[in-house]
């Protein structure tokens, strides 16, 4: 049998610009895989048809962030000659695989996805009021992920459910029509501050609408305004009051951000981030010092970022043509599933000689 292709596939909702939850949670990842050489094909999108299932007082929105999150990626390093930059909302063959996906899962699978149930509460929809678009997004998210015959979805831990579930809808369609499509395995952060950057304010998630995130635009002064302003230990009064690294977000950005090389070209003093911990947690190492390491990090990874974005703001009409391109030609392999799809299902009828040559014998009895 011929190896199966490595493919990697992941994409964002365009709510807004991306923050460095983003970045750790994933784009860094990506722009990893994509430099490693090891897979055959990488698509990364922008999911505008589904940030238009719980957006829909504000479609404008959506149509605004496309182009910033283009701008994000490109400057985080994802090249459009490796990886294929597309919008959703331009395949229209996703909205056909969904339709048939659709026949796959039952009302109560869905209400029992954990991610659909948490969204469900948290945004408040009474009952039965949840637009079905919604409710269906992890048919559609399936849909995503097998049109493209993705091997390896690389996300945060809350997609685990849609993975899951996509693994599901998979088994299900291939049970019934014939092999067919492809499972995909997800692929989690390595590291634990990784898989849910808390906000600057130590909350538990960065979010846009709780005003505690650190942008990949921010510019360099507005980055170290908010890690100044950053939460660490309430009880860590004075200096020399031993502190708290549980809960602390500087501590927690510094396990996502910060080498140990870079610790100790800061500070000499430590060969470690882990030795930089124990004295803080002992006693006698002051939170600004902590924040002052931060701010070095942080805008090592993101002034090249900055200088890359700057250069893509320069012609605006470009990116639209990147991602213009990468639509077209994320429609190649579309097309080409959708008609392995159709194929499995036995609705290509004109394609179907046999099926007409049997009808033919059959009314000619
Ligand atoms: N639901 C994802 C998010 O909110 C975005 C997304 C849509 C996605 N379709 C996908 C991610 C397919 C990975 C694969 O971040």
């Amino acid at each position: 049998m011929e190896a199966k292709e490595k493919v990697i596939l992941t994409g964002d909702r365009p709510t807004g610009r991306l923050h460095i939850g983003h970045y750790v949670g994933s784009l860094r990842r990506r722009v990893e895989l994509q430099n490693s050489g090891l897979y055959d094909k990488i698509f990364i999108f922008e999911a505008d048809a589904q940030a238009l299932t719980d957006n829909i007082e504000n479609p404008e929105k959506v149509r605004q962030n496309v182009v910033e999150v283009a701008l994000d990626y490109l400057a985080a390093g994802l090249d459009p000659e490796k990886s294929t930059l597309f919008i959703q909302s331009q395949i229209p063959e996703l909205c056909e695989l969904s339709f048939y996906f659709m026949d796959l899962v039952s009302v109560s699978r869905l209400q029992r996805n954990p991610t659909v149930k948490t969204e469900i509460q948290m945004r408040g929809f009474a009952g039965e009021s949840i637009p079905v678009g919604f409710f269906t997004y992890p048919i559609s998210q399936a849909a995503d992920i097998t049109l493209f015959k993705a091997t390896t979805v690389p996300v945060g831990e809350d997609q685990e459910p849609m993975l899951e579930q996509c693994r599901e809808i998979v088994r299900r369609f291939n049970f019934i029509y014939g092999d067919t499509l492809v499972e995909p395995n997800i692929l989690l952060p390595d590291n634990a501050a990784c898989l849910r950057l808390p906000g600057t304010d130590g909350k538990a998630k960065m979010s846009k609408s709780l005003g505690n995130c650190i942008y990949l635009s921010d510019p360099a002064d507005e980055v170290s305004k908010k890690v100044k302003a950053m939460y660490t230990d309430p009880t860590h009064l004075q200096v020399s009051d031993p502190g708290h690294l549980e809960g602390n977000t500087v501590f927690t950005y510094l396990d996502a951000f910060c080498s140990d090389d870079q610790v100790n070209a800061m500070f000499p003093e430590y060969l470690s981030l882990q030795e930089m911990k124990d004295h803080y947690t002992r006693g006698g190492l002051g939170d600004m010092k902590c924040k002052k390491l931060l701010m070095s990090v942080l805008q090592d990874t993101l002034e090249p970022m900055r200088v890359r974005r700057a250069e893509f703001e320069k012609d605006i009409p470009a990116v639209y043509e990147i991602l213009r391109k990468g639509c077209e030609k994320a429609r190649e392999t579309a097309v080409q599933t959708m008609d392995e799809v159709r194929k499995a299902m036995k609705i290509n009828y004109f394609d179907d000689a046999a099926l007409i040559a049997e009808q033919a014998a059959r009314f000619a009895k």
